[in-house]
């Protein structure tokens, strides 16, 4: 089983921001509204990364329990400020602020991460520029790795709006006959192990075992999971070894292109506002 490795597709990345952004010096805003010391720390070290690439940024750190009104208005205020290129809103929300608020009142041309209405809804038309991060990272490492995807069955567990739901959409863009699997879907293991591609995005720990996979299918885990000390996928890795002939691991795999993708929109949106394009 050939492991479906996130560095090549990552550096690539990462290279093309030296050669053709690196006289640009994007400016983000990050909203933050939790307490939450493991997501401050992933905070920390994403804004360390950026800072190495030349990206300012600004972390603006609300109350948890700010209403929602206030809320959107930082985020209005941001959209306002001309210096400001690209706007992060941390996740997961404190419960009294509705996400598609949240989602809908970034202006779609700072929306680095690809939530807003706008953007997701150009996915419909095949405009995949400024798609959520983490759904382009599943389909650059498939092209990265020359995963044919045109007239395969396609098969995505989970339907996020984040996740899911682009990746389907952008899989059958590419002409994949697309399945998606969500928590009510009886008998899955149907329906997965018709799967040419699966792609699996349930936030469960190893739950996809060998009989849920058709033989030489490829994998794409997109699953973060703290298992004890360690970080696991939604796949069962080694229980699908024999069966799958191809697997995104984790860690290492689908969130060290998310992380790339996500610095790489900080250059390229500020790229196109100077163009005039955005
Ligand atoms: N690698 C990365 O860069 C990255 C980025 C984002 C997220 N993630 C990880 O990806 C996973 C999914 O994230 P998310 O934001 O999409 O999660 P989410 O919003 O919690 O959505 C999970 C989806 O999985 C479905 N689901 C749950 N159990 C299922 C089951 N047994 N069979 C089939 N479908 C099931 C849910 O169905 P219902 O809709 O019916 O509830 C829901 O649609 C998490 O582990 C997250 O940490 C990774």
């Amino acid at each position: 089983m050939e492991l479906l490795k996130g560095k090549p597709v990552a550096q690539r990345l990462y290279q093309e921001i030296k050669e053709k952004f690196s006289h640009l010096k994007p400016h983000v805003a990050i909203v933050v509204a939790t307490k939450d010391e493991s997501s401050l720390t992933y905070l920390r070290s994403k804004v360390r990364r950026m800072n190495k690439y030349g990206i300012e940024v600004e972390v603006l750190q609300l109350d948890e329990n700010i209403p929602q009104e206030q809320f959107l208005n930082h985020i209005r205020r941001l959209n306002d400020e001309e210096s400001i290129d690209g706007i992060f809103v941390e996740m997961p929300l404190p419960p009294q602020i509705d996400p598609y608020a949240v989602a809908s009142t970034i202006c779609p041309k700072k929306d680095i991460e690809g939530i807003s209405p706008w953007n997701l809804g150009k996915i419909y038309y095949g405009r995949e520029e400024i798609a959520p991060s983490t759904a382009s990272a599943v389909i650059q490492i498939l092209e990265h790795y020359k995963v044919e995807i045109k007239g395969k069955r396609a098969v995505v567990m989970g339907r996020s709006v984040v996740v899911g739901k682009p990746v389907a959409m952008m899989l059958t863009n590419r002409h994949a006959t697309t399945t998606v699997i969500h928590s009510r879907t009886p008998n899955p293991e149907e329906i997965t192990r018709q799967a040419d591609i699966l792609v699996v995005a349930i936030g469960r720990a190893k739950h996809v075992k060998r009989h849920m996979v058709k033989e030489g299918a490829v994998i794409v885990d997109v699953g973060i999971n703290v298992v004890g000390d360690s970080i696991v996928g939604d796949v069962d890795c080694e229980d699908v070894r024999d069966v799958a002939s191809a697997i995104t691991p984790v860690p290492g795999g689908v969130g060290t292109v998310t992380t790339a993708i996500t610095l790489y929109r900080a250059f390229y949106m500020k790229w196109l506002r100077e163009k005039g394009e955005l």
